[in-house]
């Protein structure tokens, strides 16, 4: 007796261990990358529909086939020692009823699962007027050009609420796929391949996307951000981001020329207006304008700057930004961040 309670306290404390273990793994303080919970756009939530309809059709299912095996396990268990149940071989009329139901589940589960990859493929229509963007992605950060508004920005997408979005998903390197829990995804980002991906935000706020392939030594710090706004705000945005870059003044000035240098940062990175039009990085033109930098994985403060110019690979693993740290004073680097902290 002793012994049976001791294992039904064991079983008991394992069960309870892997109920806590489940449950906590979706703590967090807003769960951002929580595809199933608070959607902010159409497409994620036709999405998260299509997942809870499958989802509880699998429940029902698992508790059916265990409840009738756990009845069956009880019901037919030997109580004497040596007895043996009476033996049963085929029942035709069974063994048709459990082809034909999961068939007919299939059946069931097919209808909105099709319905909805075929809405969510569709085009928007020209009077929809969506707002066109080309996502490139780069080990490991993303570049957004937005070809009617000519704007090349990085990590951080700004789309009105309201409108669709028709993202044309490019690679500059290797595989990679685009993700925003809260609006819609994934999808794959190949090179050679333009694969489009349309969604909309019906709430303004600040959603976090994340690449979603491993794509090497980054693949986690290959983040970004979206920014859904109201469309006058998205509009005065536009116009901000068509300013050629700010003419530095002060400590900025000397950061500029040295930012111009062709050996230095200009030998990758643009910023509009100035002789700087490298292609390699991002483009760095409104870069004050951006909250975060490296693909959406630090705070875009004068300290992670500093550190970033130094030595990016120790801040973000393969980063392909040189270190600097042995090339440029400490004096120098701290130009070089006044000049970006000046391009808003
Ligand atoms: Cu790009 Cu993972």
């Amino acid at each position: 007796m002793a012994v049976r309670l001791r294992s039904a306290v064991r079983l008991l404390s394992y069960g309870l261990f892997l109920f806590l273990a489940i449950s906590l793994t979706r703590c967090s303080a807003q769960d951002p990358q929580n595809t199933l919970r608070g959607t902010a756009g159409p497409v994620a939530d036709r999405q998260a529909d299509l997942y809870w309809f499958v989802f509880w059709i699998a429940v029902g299912i698992f508790i059916l086939v265990t409840g009738l095996l756990l009845y069956i396990v009880f019901r037919y268990r030997a109580r004497r020692e040596g007895e043996l149940p009476p033996q049963v071989h085929g029942n035709t009329r069974l063994e048709i009823a459990w082809t034909i139901a999961p068939a007919l589940v299939l059946a069931v589960v097919a209808v909105p699962t099709f319905t909805t990859l075929w809405d969510l493929s569709r085009p928007p229509a020209p009077e929809e007027n969506a707002l066109e963007v080309v996502v490139r992605a780069h080990q490991w950060w993303w570049e957004f050009y937005y070809p009617a508004e000519n704007i090349t920005t990085a990590n951080e997408l700004h789309i009105p609420v309201g409108r669709k979005v028709r993202a044309k998903l490019e690679s500059a390197d290797i595989i990679h796929s685009f993700w925003i829990p809260k609006l819609a995804g994934k999808l794959d980002v190949i090179p050679g391949h333009t694969n489009e991906l349309f969604f909309e935000a019906s709430r303004p706020g600040e959603y976090r996307g994340q690449c979603v392939e491993f794509c090497g030594l980054s693949h986690a710090n290959m983040r970004l951000r979206v920014i859904a706004q109201s469309e006058s705000d998205f509009q005065a945005w536009v116009r901000q981001q068509q300013q050629p870059a700010r003419t530095p003044t002060g400590r900025a000035a000397q950061g500029a020329q040295l930012f111009q240098n062709p050996a230095l940062c200009a030998a990758c990175h643009t910023v509009a207006g100035t002789s700087a039009q490298g292609l390699i990085g991002p483009n760095l033109t409104h870069f004050a304008s951006r909250s975060t930098f490296a693909g959406a994985t630090f705070e875009r403060t004068p300290e992670n700057l500093t550190q970033w110019i130094k030595n990016p690979p120790a801040m973000k693993p393969g980063a392909k930004m040189p270190a600097f740290g042995n090339q440029l004073t400490e004096e120098q680097i701290a130009d070089l961040v006044a000049y970006l902290q000046s391009l808003e």
